[in-house]
């Protein structure tokens, strides 16, 4: 199926797939969890509040009359909660054949996780990297598993900040995203460019919805000028969450969909969209060694070694 036409019709049936969707009761997520529910994925709703993730759960369940689904906590901006959904998943599922890496906040006023990271690349890249480590093993021994990381059009204006990764020195909101959907993308090729390295059948790729309707904007920080250009204009040329979701549900779905590739909407300037495509990737996103500096930080910061390296040392 090519992605010049493709949409939700052409996902193929999912019976008996496993697929995780952090932050599926709102927004890219919900619609995420809608979709892959309908063609029969067993889908987990990883979320923060159990209260929301079961208003989410019902309206699913409600439009689909039934469907495979069923709510875990998780809560990325906690360590602790991270290992303990990865406990829970475990106890119930033996495969897991879809990651879908979604949740997130954008530009809020600084903050830290309960580690004490940086609340963007805290709960953005790290919350997602230390959970993808803690489930590798269950990814590995699913043929055909995948991990999909959402990212954004922000990581194009994102630069890694080695020197104060955590933005203690200075703290932009918009940077701080930015740094954070930039790390999405560095995370997303070194994973594949390991998981190649040991020959896996898993495969890491990426999407961004380009601008959608969601609650992401809600606790932003953007400052009086940017939110009024928000409210005035941005809000006006972004599309419906649905239309946003079809990158990542291509990349998580989509047997054409590619390992390293990075899926956008097929618009303006990848703005808005019908149909995926094949998103343009940031040069900065393609450095090797960022890659590299960033993956061996992430699993010093959360103690989370990838165990799938362990087959060959030579690479750690
Ligand atoms: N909307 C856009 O235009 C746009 C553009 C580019 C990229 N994106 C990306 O798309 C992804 C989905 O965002 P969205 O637009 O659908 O926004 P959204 O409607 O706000 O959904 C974000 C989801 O992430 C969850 N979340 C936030 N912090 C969390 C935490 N600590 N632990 C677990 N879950 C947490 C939220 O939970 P609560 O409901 O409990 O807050 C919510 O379910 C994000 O990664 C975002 O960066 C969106």
């Amino acid at each position: 199926m090519q992605n010049k036409t493709w949409t939700t019709r052409d996902i193929p049936n999912l019976s008996g797939k496993v697929a995780i969707i952090t932050g599926a009761n709102s927004g890219l997520g919900f619609e995420s969890a809608l979709e892959m529910a309908r063609k029969g994925a067993i889908v987990i709703l990883a979320v923060r509040n159990l209260g929301r993730g079961r208003a989410a759960l019902d309206k699913i369940t409600t439009e689909l009359e039934g469907g495979s689904l069923e709510q875990m906590k998780l809560d990325l901006s906690d360590q602790e909660s991270i290992k303990q959904f990865v406990n829970d998943f475990n106890q119930k599922y033996d495969r897991l054949d879809i990651l879908l890496n979604n949740a997130g906040i954008m530009a809020v006023p600084q903050g830290k996780t309960a580690q004490g990271f940086e609340l963007q690349l805290g709960v953005n890249h790290l919350g997602h990297f230390a959970l993808t480590g803690l489930l590798m093993d269950k990814l590995l021994s699913t043929p055909g598993s995948r991990v999909v990381n959402v990212s954004s059009k922000a990581a194009n204006g994102g630069k890694m900040n080695f020197d104060d990764l955590m933005s203690e020195e200075k703290y932009s909101p918009i940077g701080a995203y930015s740094q954070s959907k930039l790390a999405n993308l560095l995370f997303t090729f070194e994973l594949q460019r390991r998981l190649e390295e040991v020959g896996a059948g898993t495969i890491a790729l990426a999407a961004h919805p380009g601008g959608s309707k969601t609650n992401l904007a809600n606790a932003s920080d953007f400052g009086p000028f940017f939110r009024f250009i928000m409210n005035n204009f941005m809000m006006k040329l972004v599309q419906e969450a649905e239309k946003g979701a079809l990158p990542q549900l291509f990349a998580a779905t989509a047997p054409d969909a590619k390992p390293a590739q990075y899926y956008g909407p097929n618009g303006f300037m990848e703005m808005r969209g019908s149909h995926p495509k094949e998103a343009d990737i940031p040069s900065q996103a393609l450095n090797a060694e960022d890659a590299r500096k960033l993956w061996e930080i992430s699993e010093k910061l959360t103690a989370v070694s990838y165990g799938f390296l362990e087959k060959k040392p030579s690479l750690i």
